[in-house]
């Protein structure tokens, strides 16, 4: 690519839980068709890359992470046509088409892992992690499931255990292999020929394993009662995360998207700002990352100004920046729920969508939804249930609302795969016809972004005034006030959360884009200067 900017530089991504979408044949589960629908919307919005969930064949033990066949469309979703509608459809729409790659783990359906189970000889074995019991009859090492239990299973007929990370229904690729790198780069080339624009990968950080699969080191003492979170952190990850190896595939799929001006974007699930940069690479490895700690963060100063402080990716590649997603509660929920913890989202999706790099928006978040509301027996995800009834991923997955009437608009039954969990008032369409409501709000903030061009070459100094949070790029600062008192600020306002806030103060829980002159002296909050 030279010294051209790649398109992405000045994106904003939006990610579509494709199940929770739209749903455009009545069953009650979201599909393409459902999305082509509904397409318009996220134009409309201000938006430029759609990212959708997996939609290939599964057995849906992860609701689509657990994938049968990596290249065709599960007969729920649509067809292989309807994938092709979206893309053409995005295009016509200026919008960019970015698929989720699974490549840490199968589902234990597909063929590969059929044929790898049916006998230790078979030529596809060593496309999975086996290994012998250890010796007293237990798994080979203390490797922990990212969703509970131990990261073994024992396959009874040939007495191997199997590796992992997450269900047994996900057994993990053995990406030493030769043979499983050559088939991934099928899979990329299939897509990129269908007219895709980049791959969102799927746990990037763990594909590679250490080769003698050695026990982590433990950190703390855990016993069966511990939630599936306690499990976790109570092991160094050394031996199962962030492998140096991991590069080497980087590098590879990257000569494989350049060549398609693809864009490669790694969940990148670490928390330690060091191994996340590493983890990045220098250049022509992974194009962005996600950097994840905002989503554990409370509404709390010193802990945004280290979110904010951790990534520093190294040559051109970037970060993706997210406030919420399909795996974690909904940030106006986290915030405190209610119009303050709505208000509190905007706010810091200002700050946000300030920063150097992409950020992501996760379906209905434009619309400052809540987490919707799942009874205990209409609860679908497998993760959490045991540790905790407000535990798991169902909340943040119920169905989009698009207008008054049944469920909200998402489907033509309230039969839905997860109920309908949200208000008439919280639709798409109520929200439209409102011209101060949160959608309007953040479709004002996107129009605001993308006039402030140049901004994405400027560096970022961060500046922490108490509970004031601002973040300064060239003459623009992005101020967050998390306090509970108003505070002054300077400066030309380019956007504000509060349309009807007064001249001159910061509200609690608000935020504002202002364009700084040096008379002015700092944005907000003490009038020193830094950085
Ligand atoms: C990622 C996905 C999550 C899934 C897991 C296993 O974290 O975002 O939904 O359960 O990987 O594939
Ligand atoms: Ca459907």
């Amino acid at each position: 690519m030279g010294d051209e900017q790649p398109w992405w530089r000045d994106a904003v991504g939006y990610e579509v839980y494709i199940r929770s979408f739209a749903d455009s044949n009545g069953d009650g589960i979201g599909d393409l068709r459902g999305l082509l629908n509904r397409l318009d919307h996220l134009a409309w919005l201000g938006v430029d890359i759609c990212w959708i969930t997996p939609f290939y064949p599964s057995p849906q033990a992860d609701f689509g992470y657990d994938v049968a066949d990596y290249c065709d469309v599960d007969p729920v979703y649509g067809t292989l046509d309807d994938f092709d509608a979206v893309v053409a459809r995005a295009h016509e729409l200026g919008l960019r088409i970015v698929v989720d790659q699974v490549p840490n783990h199968s589902s234990d359906q597909h063929p590969w892992f059929r044929q790898a189970r049916s006998s230790p000889d078979d030529p596809r074995r060593d496309w999975y992690l086996w290994r012998d019991p250890a010796p007293d009859g237990g798994p080979p090492n203390n490797w922990v499931s990212h969703f509970g239990g131990p990261a073994w299973s024992l396959d009874e007929a040939s007495g191997q255990y199997y590796c992992h990370l997450f269900l047994p229904e996900q057994p993990d690729l053995n990406w030493r292999n030769p043979e499983v790198r050559d088939a991934f780069d099928d899979i990329f080339r299939f897509w990129l020929d269908r007219g895709v624009d980049g791959f969102r990968i799927d746990t990037a950080h763990l594909m590679m394993k250490h080769p003698d699969l050695p026990s982590n080191p433990q950190l703390a003492p855990v016993d069966a009662s511990a939630s599936h979170i306690e499990q976790w952190l109570s092991l160094d990850h050394r031996f199962d995360s962030v492998q140096p190896e991991n590069h080497e595939i980087y590098r590879r799929w990257n000569a494989i998207t350049s060549a398609y001006e693809s864009m490669l974007i790694g969940e990148t699930y670490v928390f330690d700002a060091d191994q996340w940069n590493d983890l990045l690479g220098p250049e022509h490895e992974l194009d962005l990352g996600f950097w994840f700690l905002s989503m554990w963060m409370p509404w709390d100063a010193d802990a945004v100004r280290r979110v904010l402080e951790g990534p520093r990716p190294p040559g051109r590649s970037r970060a993706g920046w997210v406030l919420s997603s399909h795996d974690q509660h909904r940030p106006a929920t986290r915030f405190g729920g209610g119009e303050s913890g709505r208000r509190r989202a905007l706010a810091l999706s200002t700050l946000w969508l300030g920063l150097p790099g992409v950020p992501f928006l996760y379906q209905g978040e434009e619309l400052a939804l809540e987490d919707g509301i799942v009874p205990t027996e209409a609860k679908a995800d497998p993760v959490g249930f045991a540790d905790d009834p407000t535990s798991g991923r169902d909340g943040c997955r119920t169905p989009m609302p698009w207008e008054p009437g049944v469920a909200q608009g998402f489907s033509t039954t309230v039969d839905c795969w997860l109920p309908p969990g949200h208000t008439d008032a919280d639709t798409v369409a109520a929200q439209r016809a409102d011209e101060g409501s949160f959608l309007h709000r953040y479709r004002q903030l996107l129009a605001v972004r993308r006039g402030l061009t140049g901004l994405a070459e400027a560096d970022m100094v961060i500046d922490q005034d108490g509970s004031v949070i601002t973040v300064q790029r060239d003459d623009v600062a992005f101020v967050v006030n998390m306090g509970p008192d108003p505070v002054p600020c300077r400066g030309a306002i380019l956007y504000r959360t509060d349309p009807d806030g007064s001249a001159d103060v910061i509200a609690a829980d608000e935020a504002m884009i202002i364009r700084m002159s040096s008379r002015f002296g700092s944005p907000a909050g003490r009038s020193s200067r830094r950085g």
